[in-house]
């Protein structure tokens, strides 16, 4: 008999879909003692609530976060909100002694997360923030490359993550639909959003970062209020980012981020070179990992495109045969998954609000070291 776990959802807008996809998903395709409910999802837009809970098989709906921390049937609180409003809802859902999962970025900045952080681990609940791309099977095999020590030595970590929505002057900002071009919702712009992911990534890969020397742009300085079209305000997001990065085992990291790069919708990318080998991931790409091995017989040495879809690569077994290739909303299930499978154990199997925190001391260092123009210690 597997051990029923209330869902309360909060936000119905892409990753509330992505993540109650996967709590339909997440039962039938992996062997859990943790059985998620989809109990009861909350929006403060009705309408669109109203299509959603039917649609994903919410049981009940709530329209003011506030009541869903309240209801003793629920307990977890999944929080797929914008970033400004993470803070408010985690330090509430911690004192209501609840599980938390959070999305990306933890928060607004490193005061908001160190508070969170510390309020979920005196509740001593579970947590969880949403870094799916780790779950990803390539980048996954990637980690098991690294930590099997078939690289060696690292000497360089080299990210991407490049999109295109932006580029049109006539793309207004703000409200419901395009708050990531809003500062005082986002928090920032690609660093938070997108180089976040990043920084997790390479973190969980080769090691913490200790300094950071970055700069940013803002190619549009000013865009219409989409909720008031007469009006223009100015930008002040950061629409790219690219900085250089110094990691704690002393290699060198580059990481670029921007919407500007036509073309480009969701390319998310690392290389890491160490001193026996080479390892390459493209989203664009994601059932591939290339890997080059300088142990190889040198007459067939080179690099390799491994296809990551056998039963023996992380997470396949668990869905088709093997050469059936999977999505990108899997690797939100198997997030969910590892940390069901984490509850189960008693043991850390995701990135906890603490890991979210250190990218988040990242990313602020990064937009700080942007605007003092100097390098910055973490
Ligand atoms: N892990 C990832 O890859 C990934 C991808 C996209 C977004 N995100 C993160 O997920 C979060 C949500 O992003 P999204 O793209 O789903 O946004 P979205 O705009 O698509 O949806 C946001 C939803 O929250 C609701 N909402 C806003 N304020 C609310 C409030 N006070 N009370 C209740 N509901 C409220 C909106 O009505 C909407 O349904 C953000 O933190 C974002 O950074 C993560």
């Amino acid at each position: 008999m597997k051990k029923k776990l209330n869902i309360g959802l909060i936000g119905c807008g892409f990753m509330g879909r992505a993540h109650s996809n996967s709590y339909r998903q997440v039962g039938p395709f992996f062997d859990l003692a943790y059985e998620p409910v989809l109990k009861a999802v909350c929006c403060d837009n009705e309408e669109q609530l109203k299509a959603f809970a039917p649609n994903w098989g919410w049981q009940s709906i709530e329209t003011d976060w506030h009541k869903l921390l309240n209801r003793d049937d629920i307990d977890v609180i999944d929080i797929c909100t914008p970033n400004n409003t993470h803070y408010d809802i985690v330090m509430a859902a911690a004192k209501a002694g609840k599980i938390i999962l959070c999305e990306k970025p933890l928060a607004m900045n490193v005061a908001q997360g160190l508070e969170m952080t510390e309020a979920v681990e005196k509740s001593g609940k579970a947590n969880m923030v949403w870094f799916n791309y780790r779950r990803v099977p390539a980048v996954t095999l990637a980690k098991q490359i690294v930590d099997e020590g078939q690289l060696g030595r690292i000497f360089h970590y080299r990210a991407k993550y490049l999109q295109d929505w932006t580029i049109s002057p006539d793309v207004p900002q703000g409200g419901d639909a395009l708050w990531r071009l809003d500062a005082s919702v986002a928090g920032s712009g690609v660093t938070g959003d997108l180089l976040a992911h990043s920084i997790d990534m390479a973190m969980w890969m080769i090691g913490g970062i200790s300094s950071v020397c970055a700069m940013t742009e803002t190619f549009i300085k000013q865009r219409k209020l989409q909720n008031e079209p007469d009006k223009v305000k100015a930008v002040t997001i950061d629409d790219a980012c690219a900085f250089l990065a110094r990691f704690e085992n002393g290699a060198l990291g580059t990481f670029e981020s921007t919407r500007y790069a036509r073309g480009r919708k969701n390319q998310n990318t690392f290389e890491i070179n160490g001193e026996k080998g080479s390892v390459a991931f493209d989203l664009e790409n994601a059932h591939e990992l290339a890997y080059f091995s300088h142990g190889d017989d040198s007459l067939v040495r080179g690099w390799r495109n491994i296809q990551v879809w056998d039963a023996d690569h992380p997470y396949m077994k668990h869905w088709w045969v093997p050469g059936c290739a999977i999505g990108y909303e899997h690797a939100h299930t198997h997030a969910l998954a590892d940390f069901l499978l984490g509850l189960e154990k008693g043991e850390k199997k995701c990135p906890d609000f603490r890991d979210g925190l250190a990218t988040q001391c990242v990313c602020d260092a990064v937009l700080s070291s942007a605007n003092n123009n100097k390098w910055e210690k973490i």
